[in-house]
């Protein structure tokens, strides 16, 4: 199944290391964010899942639930979660969705229907497309995919930096320019025509074209 942000996140049941989940049940109604590892115990994977772990009080401080996946079953996840702390100096908190029969990774399209049903005799190698990360809205829309290869960690700072994002442009008519950072100048969105606008930012915006329209962060305590 080939996926596209806004689709529903396709909706499964499986065990965890906190036990048994139905995905959009374990959401809630607020946000979450699924990423994905092709085998436990690789070194790369080791680094991300620890970096995360750390990061968790700026998910919760967000209202996002967070929730790892790798392509090894549970008991071994226990036993990686054990390395990490050691190595990485922080202890996944988050639950860890165990795929041994590839049945999630099929799902979210991070391995063909070809790749059988079956992690047995699989290396992280023949896995290696199962390095994702979805933002999942309350609406269970899919607001972000991205894609990593094998050889490159995850910046979880930027993954953080989307969520501030996305929450913000939910929230208000705006679009965050590049590099955008939580407090920075925003983009009116396009559906807000100038008269709507003059309602909203009755002091104006900065306009280099006409189809550029920037105002300070909207929501913002002033000091
Ligand atoms: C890793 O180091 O995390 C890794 C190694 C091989 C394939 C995918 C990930």
């Amino acid at each position: 199944m080939s996926l596209r942000i806004n689709d529903i996140a396709p909706d499964f049941t499986a065990e965890t290391t906190q036990g048994p989940i139905s995905f959009h049940d374990w959401i809630g109604t607020g946000w979450a964010i699924l990423f994905s590892h092709p085998k436990d115990f690789t070194p790369v994977c080791t680094t991300e899942l620890g970096t995360m772990a750390r990061l968790q009080p700026e998910f919760d401080r967000r209202g996002v639930k967070v929730i790892g996946l790798s392509v090894d079953p549970v008991d071994r996840h226990a036993l990686w979660a054990d390395d990490i702390a050691e190595t990485q100096g922080a202890r996944p908190g988050f639950p860890m969705i165990g795929d041994p029969a590839l049945a999630v990774s099929k799902l979210y399209d991070m391995l063909p229907a070809a790749a059988g049903d079956s992690a047995e005799g699989r290396t992280a190698a023949d896995n290696q497309t199962v390095r994702h990360v979805f933002v999942v809205g309350p609406d269970k829309k899919i607001k972000l995919m991205l894609a990593y290869p094998m050889t490159t960690g995850r910046n979880f700072d930027e993954i953080l930096r989307v969520v501030d994002s996305l929450q913000l442009t939910a929230k208000f008519r705006v679009a965050t320019p590049a590099n955008w950072e939580h407090g920075g100048d925003v983009i009116i969105a396009g559906s807000v025509s100038n008269d709507e606008a003059k309602t909203i930012y009755p002091n104006g915006w900065a306009s280099p074209k006409p189809y550029i329209r920037i105002v300070p962060q909207p929501g913002m305590v002033q000091a």
